[in-house]
């Protein structure tokens, strides 16, 4: 028997799921007089590891592609979830009006003209090599000559880099998809990477509930999503407690985490830890499966 097979249409904007997902990024860019521009750009795709090239497909019209082939270079600027929304709505706008209305702030790159996108958590800046007109597309060959990415996300464990990083993926039909798991492509045995820490919070003293405590716990909760410890969290349903998974941290890492949480410090939860082992197909539920 033949693999089952509905004949869809090759047409991508109507790819729903999309087949081709492309990372999101800023592509910032200037004139020849200096002028900055920003556009979002997700055609995008390494061509060569040495030297190291990438590729974005762009249009023969546009303002990007005008000032990349006046001045040679670009700033490619990764996107992550929190500024997708922006980094898609920005195009309701053009030049000068995007960026004053997109909210990106601009500063100086190290190695080339163009400016990157502060706002975001890594970047590549890149020397124009050459340029091809495939179909209605002017496809952009360039040259990554310097590349740089946030101080905390270097700080993690590799493979936590990747959720901390949150790149966007841009799919069709207004969706995004994140990157917010790296997993093995070779089985391995269990180890660090297949441990959580889980702290459990349960009523201590309710009385020392207040919007300032609640707002105080949000807070430690965020910082901790942002460097990627964050797996999951959030209130019990009968919101007497609840409960929250740390990855890529060790024991002693994980008890001063959750002894600095505030509802944990004031007294007013009582935590417990407990070390928790991810069984899953990745590692073979734990090399027995
Ligand atoms: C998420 C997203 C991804 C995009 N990807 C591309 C792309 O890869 N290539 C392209 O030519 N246009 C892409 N566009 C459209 C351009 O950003 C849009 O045409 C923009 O107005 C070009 O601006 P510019 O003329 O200032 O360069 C994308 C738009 C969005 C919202």
């Amino acid at each position: 028997m033949p693999t089952p097979r509905v004949p869809i249409s090759p047409d991508k904007h109507s790819w729903q799921p999309s087949l081709i997902p492309g990372v999101v990024t800023l592509v910032t860019s200037v004139d020849a007089t200096g002028v900055p521009n920003l556009a979002p750009k997700s055609f995008v795709q390494m061509v060569s590891f040495d030297p190291p090239m990438l590729m974005f497909s762009g249009q023969p019209e546009g303002n990007t592609e005008a000032n990349i082939l006046a001045t040679g270079s670009f700033g490619v600027s990764l996107v992550h979830g929190a500024l997708t929304e922006r980094a898609f709505g920005c195009i309701q706008w053009q030049g000068a009006e995007r960026l004053a209305n997109a909210g990106f702030t601009l500063e100086p790159a190290t190695a080339i003209a163009a400016p990157l996108v502060a706002e975001c958590r890594a970047w590549l800046e890149c020397e124009l090599r050459d340029t091809k007109q495939v179909g209605g597309a002017l496809v952009v060959f360039a040259e990554i000559v310097a590349a740089s990415i946030r101080p905390e996300i270097m700080e993690q464990a590799p493979r936590q880099r990747y959720p901390a990083l949150d790149l966007a993926m841009f799919l069709e039909g207004g969706l995004y998809a994140s990157v917010e798991r790296a997993r093995p492509a070779t089985p391995e045995a269990p180890g660090p990477h297949s441990t959580r820490w889980v702290y459990l919070l349960s009523h201590a003293q309710p009385e020392l509930f207040t919007q300032d405590l609640v707002r105080a716990h949000v807070a430690h909760l965020a910082a901790l999503e942002d460097q990627g410890l964050l797996e999951l969290c959030g209130p019990f349903g009968e919101r007497k407690g609840g409960m929250v998974i740390l990855r890529g941290v060790d024991r002693e890492q994980a008890e001063a985490i959750m002894a600095a949480d505030p509802f944990v410090s004031s007294g007013a939860e009582h935590a417990e830890l407990r070390e928790w082992a991810l069984s899953s197909r990745d590692n073979r539920h734990m090399g027995m499966g």
